[in-house]
């Protein structure tokens, strides 16, 4: 078992989350042409009484008009790109296949909780760089009739976990967070899509597994991103038993060819036929804990008949009228999202998108939240976490005070004020009566810990990493936590996951949205919605707009390459911002609502065609 220690351990855990994005590539080819959308102005909602042309909100007044979005010259996306259209139901996912499963779910009058499920397991075998069973995640619901939930099934650290357990003889931080056989929590992917699916699905296991069994007992034929992405990560699925699934003949899983995993389709079988325990108390649960005890693994079948998934209420709040619910605590997505908004809201206008003033703005907010993020949240069945206060109005309008109009705070200055005291995958969902589902899993890095379990077929997760296995020490993504969120079994390691689903100023369904990428999952997932609802942008430029990241630590301003103009970039320098630029933040899956019925857009960052798919 290698460990390494200390900076050069940082280092090659960042080079590890790099290697994990490989999935994130994107075409660098630069638009030289003017690039302004020319997007007519629209309205979402009904008829526009005005205009005769589009649409209005039931309230009578357009609420929100789509403009033309413009982009620096250079930046590698057009504006005025049109998204997948449908007007009944729509899948948004990084996998058109799995989209697909979702579609054909609810074509056969299943809902979109059904269609999430689907999705979700059909993931697992289209796209195992980050669609799992061996993993967790969140989702967060909104029933047509109003009901609303907050499933989450985020793994939990197992019985056997210590605080210290990533610490080497050296002091340092080992690799074992987040590679090989100690690097996983128990998974909750089963269990939480299984009680989803009992509370608010119309469908049985059985029908919504059918098209992932399909998948995974014929196969699919391997595509050019599945390759790139094997190829890209080869060095690390390579040290254990994955190689032989998909190296055959030491290469990658070739472009053309059918890719079928039996191991895979018996377990989804087995969950078919017995429900979730032949994951928590079953054959899939016996061979899950006697592969990871092979290499070390400390996860126990008390572990996984112990493992529960928690039904919460979204936070709910508002931005300018408009109404988020989105994941509380264990993820932190929710709360930092909600209150970045709220800090954003206390300006009575933002400053144009693309604009010095406006990334200013922006970064200060983030940065604030993130400060409270770091060190505030964590597992609320393990610590105090001051949710009220946190998504409050009036905390938002003291943050705000912290803001000079034109000049950077120090993250460290604004810590004494402020501190008392890669692989993920989002997929959107909405069903011709309206429900949505905003769903976000994981087993953090591209193919988790890396460790393949040839009997269930699957890979495990390194989510132990999104501890602080050091609090007050960097983790692969460069977060320094606090000990708030210390690893202790049995508790849930904080999250940056965000599904998020907002609507409009007349209470309809308008956008379902939330990424992949670590902390800054959380930064583009609200700028979406930013484009959305402040800059009017259409979903399709929304998506394509470039983004910016602020994490508090480092105290930096990332910023996409070619997303702001060199002007900017030096007004902000001028600031006294910290500012660098980064090959792409986070992976976006949305959907909204237009005057015709859906638009699904998919990560435009990742190659190839659109994966939402609608009817
Ligand atoms: O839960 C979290 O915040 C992380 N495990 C997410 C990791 C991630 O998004 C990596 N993907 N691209």
């Amino acid at each position: 078992m290698s460990t390494t220690g200390g900076n050069h351990s940082f280092v090659w855990r960042a080079a590890r989350a790099a290697g994990a994005c490989v999935s994130l590539a994107v075409s660098v080819a630069a638009c030289r042409t003017p690039n302004t959308s020319s997007v007519q102005p629209t309205c979402y909602g009904l008829e526009n009484q005005a205009t005769g042309t589009k649409t209005v909100s039931a309230t009578g007044s357009c609420e929100v008009a789509t403009r033309a979005a413009t982009f620096p010259a250079s930046w590698r996306f057009r504006a005025g790109e049109q998204g997948t259209l449908a007007r009944s139901a729509m899948v948004s996912s990084n996998s058109a296949l799995a989209s697909a499963a979702g579609d054909e779910i609810m074509r056969a009058g299943g809902n979109a909780v059904d269609a999430a499920v689907a999705t979700g397991f059909a993931l697992a075998v289209t796209y195992p760089v980050a669609g799992n069973l061996g993993g967790g995640g969140y989702m967060v619901i909104r029933m047509a009739d109003g009901r609303t939930a907050a499933v989450d099934y985020r793994e939990i650290a197992p019985l056997a976990a210590t605080r210290d357990m990533y610490i080497g003889p050296d002091g340092k931080l080992t690799e074992e967070s987040v590679v090989g056989y100690k690097a996983s929590g128990v998974p909750g992917a089963v269990a939480g899509m299984s009680a989803a699916l009992a509370r608010f699905g119309s469908k049985s296991l059985r029908e919504v597994l059918a098209p992932a069994i399909r998948l995974a007992d014929e196969g699919f034929i391997v595509d050019s991103a599945l390759f790139g992405s094997l190829r890209g990560s080869r060095p690390y699925i390579e040290r254990w038993d994955g190689k032989a699934v998909f190296y055959p003949n030491g290469e990658p899983l070739q472009p053309g060819t059918r890719f079928r995993q039996p191991a895979l389709a018996r377990t989804l079988k087995l969950i078919a036929a017995q429900g979730p325990d032949a994951f928590y108390k079953g054959e899939v649960g016996d061979s899950l804990v006697a592969g990871l005890k092979r290499g070390g693994g400390i996860i126990t079948k008390e572990d996984l008949a112990r493992y529960k998934p928690e039904m919460r209420e979204p936070i709910a709040s508002t931005y300018r009228g408009y109404r988020l619910l989105t994941m509380p605590p264990s993820s932190s997505g929710g709360v930092t999202i909600t209150e970045t908004l709220n800090i954003l809201e206390t300006y009575d206008k933002l400053p144009p998108f693309g604009t010095a003033a406006y990334s200013h703005v922006l970064a200060s907010a983030y940065q604030r939240a993130f400060i409270d993020r770091n060190s505030k949240l964590g597992d609320p069945a393990f610590v105090p976490v001051p949710l009220d206060k946190l998504t409050s109005k009036a905390y938002a309008q003291e943050l705000r005070k912290t803001i000079a109009p034109d000049r950077a705070t120090p993250t460290p200055q604004l810590e004494r004020t402020i501190r008392d005291g890669m692989h993920t995958t989002h997929y959107s969902v909405v069903d011709q009566s309206g429900n949505a589902v905003a769903t976000t899993t994981t087993i953090n890095n591209g193919y988790g810990s890396g460790v393949y379990l040839t009997g269930p077929g699957f890979f495990m997760n390194d989510e132990m990493d999104d501890f602080a296995a050091q609090p007050g020490k960097p983790n692969m993504f460069g977060l320094v936590q606090g000990e708030q969120n210390a690893i202790q079994p049995g508790k849930r390691m904080l999250s940056a996951m965000s599904p998020t689903i907002v609507l409009d100023r007349s209470g309809q369904l308008l956008l379902v949205v939330g990424a992949a990428g670590g902390p800054r999952i959380i930064t583009a997932t609200s700028q979406v919605i930013l484009n959305v609802i402040e800059h009017h942008m259409s979903l399709p430029d929304a998506m394509r707009a470039p983004r910016l990241h602020h994490q508090a630590l480092p105290d930096t301003i990332r910023f996409e390459n070619e997303g702001l103009t060199p002007v900017v970039v030096d007004s902000l320098r001028a600031m006294g911002w910290g500012i660098a630029p980064i090959g792409s933040t986070a992976n976006v899956n949305a959907i909204m609502r237009t005057a015709n019925g859906w638009v699904g857009v998919s990560e435009p960052r990742d190659r190839g065609p659109s994966r939402a798919v609608g009817h």
